[in-house]
């Protein structure tokens, strides 16, 4: 079964505190995401492979540690998760990008995916799919569907706010994929919105109504 991970530490919460609040502009929305995506991104490759290698230092030869050059995948899912990508690659610049594009139809909460870019050697790469909510998760299993469609096998999947009908989805759907959350919330509404929440991501992200 997929690990669940909630991240509790304080200015990731703090941050979100903000974010979920009404009176939150959209520049100031879109600088918070980014920050707090970064911060996620410090938590989520904590288990990135190392190497050792020998440097010298201006005192004497040393034998030191470095990423062991294991490739990585950053795939936002359209809109929202664009928001999220530029600030995880401040921390892992040379991760290729993807792109999924998916709306959530209104009526039946079902996705459909509209646009697909993506790395051609998924296999080859820990592919992290982002976007800020997991509400029905819907958008999230059919994302990841997509990706492991054109070969995708090391998946994790990180969001800013899920709610537990989300994660149970999600879980049942690729029991593989670990989950990344910085806030885990209380539940759905009738119309498939988080409750609290932070209302429409895209909207809020882009200023859109
Ligand atoms: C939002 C959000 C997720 C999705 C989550 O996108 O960014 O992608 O809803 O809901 P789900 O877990 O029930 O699928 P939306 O469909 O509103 O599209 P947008 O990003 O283009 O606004
Ligand atoms: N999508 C959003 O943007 N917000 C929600 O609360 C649920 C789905």
């Amino acid at each position: 079964m997929a690990k669940v991970y909630v991240f509790d530490h304080p200015l990731i919460q703090h941050k979100l505190a903000y974010i979920r609040d009404i009176n939150t502009g959209t520049k100031e929305f879109r600088e918070l995401v980014d920050e707090v995506a970064t911060l996620m991104a410090f938590e989520i490759t904590r288990d990135l492979p190392l190497e050792e290698v020998e440097i010298e230092t201006p005192v004497k030869k040393a034998t030191v540690k470095m990423l062991s050059g294991k490739k990585l995948g950053v795939i936002p899912i359209l809109r929202a998760g664009i928001g999220m990508v530029d600030g995880i690659l401040k921390l892992i610049p040379a991760a290729k990008v993807g792109h999924i594009g998916l709306y959530r139809d209104p009526e039946t909460l079902m996705p459909v995916e509209y646009y697909a870019k993506l790395p051609n050697d998924l296999e080859e790469r820990e592919c992290i799919v982002v976007d800020p909510m997991l509400a029905t998760g819907g958008s999230a299993i059919e994302a990841i569907h997509s990706i492991k469609k054109r070969g995708a096998v090391n998946i994790k999947f990180m969001c800013l706010i899920a709610a537990p009908e989300g994660v149970e989805a999600l879980q049942a759907a690729h029991s593989d994929v670990d989950i990344y959350i910085a806030a885990l919330d209380e539940k759905l509404n009738d119309h498939g919105y988080i409750i609290p929440g932070l209302g429409d991501a895209g909207d809020r992200l882009f200023g859109t109504k």
